[in-house]
């Protein structure tokens, strides 16, 4: 069921709901609750004085208040001076977890204009509404419904008394990245037997027919014909065929922005078979492909003036007598022959075709995105994704839009000296090269095949999904990408060729 969020020229006290929730920074109540602490009967303040609600990041307090709002939920955004677009979405978040979880269907959000400090009231509508989709995204359609049914939480308004034209332009923005980041968490988390590549295309395909987007579907016969032959030596194992989606939206004239995501959907290892312990995770693979996919919904929903091309390789990466073996050499899309010396890294090799068929787009720039690889965790943890590329006016440009997003990333060097790396014996370059410098070595393998474009990689391995529950994430598919990639094109309006 899709979530909704309007934004209402109300005011918090007395406001008709099962669930309001109040956002606070630390210290006393701020002016403009003063009527809200009324209608509870001063329970508010009486909280705040018995020390049991300080405004701590991430604290919550429940107050049943006697009148219209059955339940008024006090949400800690952390101290006034560090109030950011990342808290307030954090905030907005951990309210409509808490939502979802007390079983309301309808709730409402407020952040006092006292908290907002040097965030503008649109950014701040734009940070509420993301959070708020980010913490009411659950998935139960695999589950039996249980004998009584928690309802789901279908809507969470943000009362904004004051600025509401602001905030509403923000919280549309916000609304359709949500939205985006949602479509993503919900392939992302389905499994590699239902999310297959030719369910990725279809995927792909409904997106494009719902918004009239321009789409083309390569399926193996095509991909062969193409020369795509990196991708073919990772796709050749599988029972499963593999497909090339490429997506376009025209918003704008002039060259686009062309976004690449790896769509393994699942990654066995291939005959370089990874261990049983948590292979199960390999389903989130295709976590790129799910990146661009939800940027083109967000898209859809926005329709920006900008010109923007999605490409997806996707194909399954399993061992069997028909897959690729160590030591095979296969000729590239670009026409570089490739030495597999790991059939694991098999992302770089779908990768690289695909940045080898975006020359035709003549594009602006290309950012790709994959969990390429696992020294990417080492590195950074699950904190922030890696970034690097040929071009460092880019690099800037894809962090700034991270810290906007709230999807952090962090450059790592593709200097000349690692390039020995990916030297091979016998071809023009070999896929893998041994544990140092993991990241970097997958990093100058994909700049092999850059040719006549700028060009930034976020290997998001680390930040794709995650293990625990905390604040800002649900346990699962984060959608990671998609505020990134949604930022960094918003960015680019009426840019034009950069
Ligand atoms: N999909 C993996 C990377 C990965 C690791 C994603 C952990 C998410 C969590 C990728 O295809 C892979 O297997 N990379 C190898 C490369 C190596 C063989 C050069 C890796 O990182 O071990
Ligand atoms: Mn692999
Ligand atoms: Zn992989």
């Amino acid at each position: 069921m899709p979530f909704e969020t309007a934004v209402l020229p109300a005011a918090p006290a007395g406001f008709d709901t099962p669930l309001l929730a109040v956002a606070m920074t630390r210290g006393a109540l701020p002016a403009s609750l003063t009527a809200l602490d009324q209608a509870t009967g001063g329970a508010l303040g009486r909280l705040l004085a018995a020390g049991d609600f300080s405004g701590k990041k991430d604290e919550t307090a429940l107050v049943y208040p006697p009148g219209a709002t059955a339940r008024v939920l006090l949400v800690g955004l952390g101290k006034p001076e560090e109030v950011s677009r990342t808290a307030i979405r954090r905030a907005a978040s951990t309210a409509a977890k808490r939502a979802r979880s007390a079983g309301v269907v309808r709730a409402a959000f407020h952040l006092p204009s006292e908290a907002l400090g040097a965030v503008t009231p649109a950014e701040a509508g734009q940070a509420m509404a993301e959070g708020l989709a980010q913490g009411a995204w659950q998935y139960t359609e695999m589950k039996r419904p249980p004998e009584e049914k928690k309802a789901a939480l279908e809507r969470m308004d943000i009362l904004a008394p004051n600025a509401t034209a602001a905030v509403a332009e923000g919280s549309r923005v916000g609304a359709a990245i949500g939205a985006g980041q949602a479509l993503a968490r919900g392939i992302q988390v389905l499994p590699g037997n239902v999310c297959t590549p030719s369910y990725v295309a279809r995927t792909a395909e409904e997106i494009a027919g719902r918004y009239g987007f321009g789409i083309t579907v390569l399926d193996k016969a095509a991909i062969v014909r193409e020369g795509m032959g990196a991708l073919m030596a990772v796709a050749q194992g599988s029972a499963e065929e593999p497909r090339f989606i490429a997506l376009e939206y025209q918003g704008a004239e002039g060259p686009p922005v062309v976004l690449v995501g790896k769509g393994v959907t699942f990654d066995t290892g291939g005959i370089s078979i990874k261990p049983a312990q948590n292979m199960e995770d390999m389903k989130y693979d295709m976590s790129g492909a799910a990146a661009v996919l939800g940027t083109f919904e967000t898209m859809g929903r926005l329709r920006p003036p900008v010109h923007v091309v999605g490409l997806v390789p996707s194909t399954e990466n399993m061992p069997s007598g028909t897959a690729v073996k160590p030591g095979d050499v296969v000729t590239s899309l670009l026409g570089k022959t490739i030495e597999i010396i790991n059939t694991d890294a098999e992302g770089r090799l779908i990768l690289c075709d695909a940045l080898a068929y975006a020359r035709r787009y003549q594009p602006a720039c290309v950012l790709d995105i994959a969990t390429l690889t696992g020294a990417i965790v080492v590195a950074l943890g699950h904190t922030a994704s890696g970034v690097m590329g040929t071009d460092d006016q880019l690099i800037e440009e894809v962090r700034s839009a991270g810290e906007r997003s709230g999807e952090r990333v962090w450059p790592l060097p593709l200097w000349d000296e690692y390039r020995d790396l990916m030297k091979s014996d016998i071809a023009d370059v070999k896929n893998a090269g041994g544990r140092p410098a993991g990241s970097i070595s997958a990093g100058w393998f994909l700049r092999e095949f850059v040719d006549g474009f700028p060009w930034a990689h976020l290997d998001i391995a680390g930040t794709a999904y995650t293990d625990r529950e905390d604040a800002t994430r649900v346990k699962g598919p984060t959608g990671m990408g998609v505020r990134l990639f949604s930022e960094f094109v918003l960015g680019r309006q009426g840019a034009g060729a950069r």
